[in-house]
């Protein structure tokens, strides 16, 4: 090997071995405004895969994945209760609890027919969604805005 090409391969290593440094710190502990998305529980990972069945994400957007009619349901788990949250997911009229900000058509449909089993999973997917700060604290149970009785 030349002593060229010697330098630059050192300097390569380097820069890896920075990389994996950050990489780590990071992983450690995560920067305060990051919101968390580790899954806590085994069924707030199957509550995902609900997510994922019902394309919640045609409307809804997570970490910046998915669509627009419906709003950010990043930190949702700080903003809104289980009580909440299972109550939404099981009303025959969702517009009832939470009358629709956005456009007459864009509506957030009930999602009622869902089995329990399912819905306790989602809404254990939902409430993980939290905001760092809030990690530890419990959502109110009754959200001040649009709630209504
Ligand atoms: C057809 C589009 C659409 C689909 C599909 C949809 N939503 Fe919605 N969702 C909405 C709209 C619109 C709202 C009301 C947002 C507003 O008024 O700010 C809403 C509101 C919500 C809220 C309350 C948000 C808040 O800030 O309190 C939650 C939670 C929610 N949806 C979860 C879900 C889940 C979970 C699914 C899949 C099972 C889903 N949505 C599927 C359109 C949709």
């Amino acid at each position: 090997m030349k002593r060229g090409e010697k330098a630059v391969w050192g300097l390569a290593g380097l820069i890896t071995l920075a990389a994996l440094y950050a990489g780590v710190v990071v992983y450690k502990a995560p920067p305060k405004l990051m919101p968390t998305y580790q899954l806590e529980s085994p069924q707030a990972a199957r509550g995902e895969l609900v997510y994922r069945k019902q394309s919640c994400s045609a409307c809804h957007r997570i970490w910046n994945l998915g669509g627009h009619k419906g709003g950010v349901l990043d930190g949702i788990g700080s903003r809104r209760s289980v009580a909440w949250l299972d109550r939404y997911l099981s009303t025959d009229n969702p517009q009832e609890m939470l009358p629709s900000s956005r456009k007459e058509f864009y509506q957030m449909p009930s999602f009622a027919a869902l089995p329990d089993d399912k819905r306790a999973d989602l809404v254990a997917y939902l409430s993980s969604l939290k905001t760092r700060q809030d990690d530890t604290a419990q959502a109110p149970d009754e959200a001040a805005s649009g709630e209504h009785s």
